[in-house]
Formats: structure tokens, sequence, C-alpha cells
């Protein structure tokens, strides 16, 4: 594996947003989204990178607009940098394999989550409807009635649709179908969650026969014209929760598949007591190698060599 891309610096075009894990440069009517090696945990960016882990992700991605492009159209022009603009070209070694040019869409600002198992902040809010109500038989979650016995990670009867404002700062706020069709229309909302739905629906019950569980995942719209198309990055451990199968229980918060040593070595003693509220500390060789090899396997497992 050559070096790690920590960040990049493509001076030739205006910087976007820099994220926890990727740079987005704009290129006029198209942008241009870079995964980079950064890391994050505990909304943390660490000071160490996985070596390779943007080229995996990047590549995952690819994969699943592809997989999913007969539900609907998505923002990806290219991932050939020979195809990128000539001024582009002497950041082949930033961009190789870890890039892509995409349209650049009028987004809606909304997170599109799918939920197919109770967990995060499906579970914390479910638990407070619940003890609101304690004699009641059923859970309004953001406008999915659910039955009221349901345990922590435990499948639901049917995959639900929990849309989230994008904050510009904090914390995304969960709202309920109802105020999101206020936000941008009863139509397009319905229109959402369908798309949504159908998404995670093919996504999960590939990803499942293999062995990875989605539990859920978030995805972002925007359009062009009029036509409505799928943007960002979609169904990577960033932007969804992956279990292994294998060792899920139910009533256990299950381990990520991704991320589980970097959280567990944080978390320890060995993990310099790190507090969560200040700098994190630098990972040691063996976890930084370790995780690498988990985003190998996840990549293996579900696009194949
Ligand atoms: N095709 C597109 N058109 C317009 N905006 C897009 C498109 N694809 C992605 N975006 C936007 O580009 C930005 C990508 O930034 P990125 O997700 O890396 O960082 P972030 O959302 O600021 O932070 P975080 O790392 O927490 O996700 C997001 O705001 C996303 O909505
Ligand atoms: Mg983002």
């Amino acid at each position: 594996m050559t070096g790690a891309v920590i960040s990049t610096d493509i001076n030739d075009y205006p910087l976007l947003t820099r994220g926890k894990v990727r740079d987005v440069y704009d290129l006029g009517d198209r942008l241009l989204i870079i995964a980079t090696d950064r890391i994050s945990a505990f909304d943390w960016v660490l000071p160490t990178p996985i070596p390779g882990k943007g080229k995996i992700l990047n590549s995952m991605s690819h994969f699943w607009f592809d997989f999913v492009k007969d539900i609907v159209p998505n923002h990806v022009l290219t991932t050939r940098v020979g195809d990128y603009p000539v001024s582009l070209q002497k950041h082949k070694s930033q961009l190789d394999g870890r890039s892509m040019i995409v349209l650049k869409a009028r987004r809606i600002d909304i997170e599109c989550v799918a939920r197919g198992y109770l967990v995060g902040s499906g579970y914390k809010d479910y638990r407070e409807l619940a003890a609101k109500n304690p004699d009641s038989r059923e859970i309004d979650l953001y406008g999915n009635r659910l039955p009221s016995n349901l345990r922590l990670a435990e499948r639901l009867p049917s995959p639900i649709f929990t849309p989230a404002t994008k904050e510009e700062s904090g914390h995304d706020r969960n709202i309920s179908f109802s105020e999101m069709a206020q936000n941008v229309g009863r139509e397009l909302a319905e229109r959402l969650s369908r798309i949504t739905l159908a998404i995670y629906s093919k996504a999960e019950s590939y990803a499942r026969k293999r062995g990875i569980i989605i539990a859920d995942t978030k995805f972002e719209f925007g359009f062009i014209g009029d036509e409505l198309i799928l943007i960002d990055e979609i169904l990577s451990p960033d932007s969804s929760r992956f279990w292994p199968a294998d060792t899920y229980v139910v009533g256990k918060n299950p381990p990520s598949f991704d991320k589980q040593f970097v959280r567990d070595w944080l978390e320890s003693s060995s993990g310099g007591a790190w507090d969560k509220n200040s700098p994190p500390p630098p990972l040691p060789d063996d976890i930084v190698q370790k995780t690498l090899d988990k985003y190998r396997q996840a990549y293996e497992i579900l696009v194949g060599r």
C-alpha cells in the first residue's frame, strides 16, 4: 500500500468542504469528492490515518451506486482520473482510486435514514416514548407504528424511514414524517421515503446473505434540473452501521464491523485513558493494521475482488 492521504491539496479549485473523512472541491457544475484515509470515532477525527481506507470506501460507494441504479439515478460521472480535467492530472497520486467526479446537485436538506434494526438514536427515542406510554402496545416512532416490546438491536418487523434535518453544526435532528412533509412537500417526502426503503432493502438483503448486517443507513438526494438523484456517498461504514452477522444477538449493542478495534482500544486503559473531550491519542500500529484488515474484509465480502 502506498502512502496514506491524510489531507488533500488541490489548489486549482476551491475547497467546498473538508468533512471528517472526505475533501470536496468545487468544479463549477461538478464536484470532486476525495475519500482520504482519515478515520473518526466518537465524533473526533483521529490523528492516525488508516492507509488505503479511502480507496476502499470510495470503491465500495461506487459499487453500491451501480447496484441500486435501477431504483434511482445517481450523481457519479467518473472515478477514472484519466478522464478528469487536464489540470487535475498532476494530482494523480492524491486522487487515484479514492475520488470521483460527480454532478453538483441542488441538495435536499434532509438526511433520509432507513432503519432495519432498533439501535442508536432510534432505540433511545423508542425507549423514551415507551417510558411515556407504559401501557401502550404500540409506539409511534417518527410516524412508524411499532410494537412496544422491541429490544436493543432487534430486527424491525419491516424497515422504517426516519428522516433527520441536516444541521450546519452539531448533531442532525430526527424529525417525524409530517415535519419532513411540511419542509419539502408531501409528494416529495413520500417519494424519498419509498426510494430510501427500496435501496436499503435491496442492499440489506444482499449484505445479510454474505454475513454483514446493515443495521441502518442514510442517504442524501438532490435535483439536477427536475430530476431527482442520489448524491453524497452511500452504504459505506461511515454512513451506515455494519455489523458482523455471526456474532449478532438481540439485546446487546453489536460491535461495529469496521471500527470495533479502534473503539475498543480508545475505551481501554491502553488508549491513554482518553476522556473523549480532548484530542484523541494516536493509534498503535497493530490497531491500524487490524482496522485496515476489517475494511478489506468488508470490501471483499460485499464487492468481491
Ligand atoms: N452531488 C452533490 N451535489 C451537491 N452536494 C453534494 C453532492 N454530493 C455530496 N454533497 C454534499 O457534499 C458534502 C460532503 O461533505 P462530507 O459529507 O464529506 O462532510 P460533512 O457532511 O460536512 O461532514 P461529515 O464528515 O460529518 O459527513 C455534504 O454536505 C453533502 O451533502
Ligand atoms: Mg456528510
